[in-house]
């Protein structure tokens, strides 16, 4: 069987959904690989490097797509209102897989399910221990944590760590970390390498040791609310007015002493919660920076801009689009493996066959479309 990946067209994306690595793996387990020239650039895989791993390169799309049984992306593919009809070339019965974005492109699965794509989304695997290899939005967001801490000392006109000269003392930063998730767990433990005095905030209750033993402190509002804050699948809920409310006047206080602040906070499906108003960055000090991961959900701060630096009584607000993108040879290479992990589970031990067993909870978790209809629960009434 032929797998195919392709090149991402979509802007700010250097990622590949599959490695010189992944290749030799997909080769060891029988199949045909055929990548599009160019596709490893963004992440340093040049075309040669892919071809001493077994694959063969394609110089077209057509070419790529031709024949294929499982499509490899890493965003959703194009349709032909957007530019180039990748949908449109991917083989009937095939296989697509990507972080297709479900959520926000509905429309794109009322095409799969015309096209008879079986489409499966990595960001919907179950976060479960037998899916942990698979899960894509943990090995992103993790190196996400990591590049926002390097992102704000980039901003930021100070150190990180407290530094004893002859010339006088520089004082540590103060970093505030929002959302103590995948990604802000690992900003957290990224700002304590670099020397910061480290702080932290969630709605999750069960967050708050995890903070701690990282040596940040946990700053949070705990009424009975936070005790139900979190939904069987580990992720926050939306909060009340009230406790939004009462979270605002904590916030507010707690970020007049911070430098820098890492807003990570997002809730599955829907906008990420407004956590930083214009009011709290006018008690902020001049030359502090904010990282808005959240800012093409929304945002979590109120002025933040997606794409852009914006500066705002002097201080700096960071929100870069496609963060995983900014670290591309890393999250391409984790990504590939998770996506790897997830071909084998639904591959035959040899041969280089497909064996999907459609009842299994992480395959039924993912399939959105299959054999011409929109499969999956969530998204059919859409
Ligand atoms: P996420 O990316 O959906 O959200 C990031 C963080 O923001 C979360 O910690 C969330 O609680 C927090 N947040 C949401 N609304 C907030 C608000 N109003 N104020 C402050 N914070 C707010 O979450 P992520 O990083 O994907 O992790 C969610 C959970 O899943 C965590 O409990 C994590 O430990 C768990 N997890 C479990 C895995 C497994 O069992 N295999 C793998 C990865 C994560």
């Amino acid at each position: 069987m032929k797998i195919a990946v392709l090149k991402e067209r979509r802007s700010y994306e250097k990622r590949v959904a599959a490695t010189p690595d992944t290749v030799k793996r997909y080769k060891a387990l029988g199949y045909d690989v055929v990548v599009e020239s160019g596709c490893g650039l963004g992440a340093s895989f040049s075309d040669e490097s892919y071809v001493a791993a077994g694959a063969s390169v394609g110089v077209s799309l057509d070419q790529v797509l031709q024949g294929a049984d499982i499509v490899l992306k890493v965003q959703r593919p194009m349709l032909a209102n957007e530019g180039v009809d990748e949908v449109g070339l991917i083989p009937q019965g095939a296989l697509l897989i990507g972080m297709l974005n479900p959520y926000a492109a509905h429309d794109d699965l009322v095409v799969y399910a015309a096209n008879n794509i079986s489409a499966m989304s990595m960001e919907l695997v179950p976060r479960i221990t037998r899916a942990q290899s698979m899960d894509v939005l943990s090995s992103q967001s993790n190196l996400v944590g990591y590049k926002a801490v390097l992102d704000a000392t980039d901003q930021f006109g100070r150190a990180m760590p407290m530094m004893m000269t002859a010339a006088g003392t520089v004082p540590p930063a103060r970093v505030f970390v929002m959302g103590a998730g995948v990604a802000g767990l690992q900003a957290i433990a990224t700002a304590r390498r670099l020397g910061a005095i480290v702080s932290a905030t969630d709605v999750r209750l069960a967050a708050k040791e995890q903070v701690q033993s990282l040596g940040a402190s946990f700053v949070m509002v705990e009424n009975e609310e936070t005790k139900q804050a979190e939904t069987a699948g580990g992720y926050a809920k939306e909060m009340s007015d009230d406790y939004k409310r009462q979270q605002a006047a904590l916030i507010m206080e707690t970020l007049k002493k911070q430098d820098i602040v890492i807003c990570t906070a997002l809730i599955p499906g829907r906008a990420a919660p407004r956590l930083v108003t214009r009011e709290m960055l006018d008690g902020m000090r001049p030359g502090s920076v904010i990282v808005d991961l959240a800012v093409e959900q929304g945002g979590n701060c109120e002025v933040s801009e997606p794409g852009k630096v914006v500066e705002y009584k002097g201080i700096r607000i960071v929100g870069y689009r496609n963060m995983p993108s900014r670290i591309a040879v890393d999250s391409s290479a984790l990504y590939a493996r998770n996506v790897f992990n997830f071909v084998e589970l639904i591959s035959s031990k040899t041969g280089g066959t497909l064996d999907v067993n459609w009842d299994d909870e992480i395959v039924k978790a993912v399939t959105l479309t299959h054999e011409k209809r929109i499969t999956h629960s969530q998204f059919q009434s859409v």
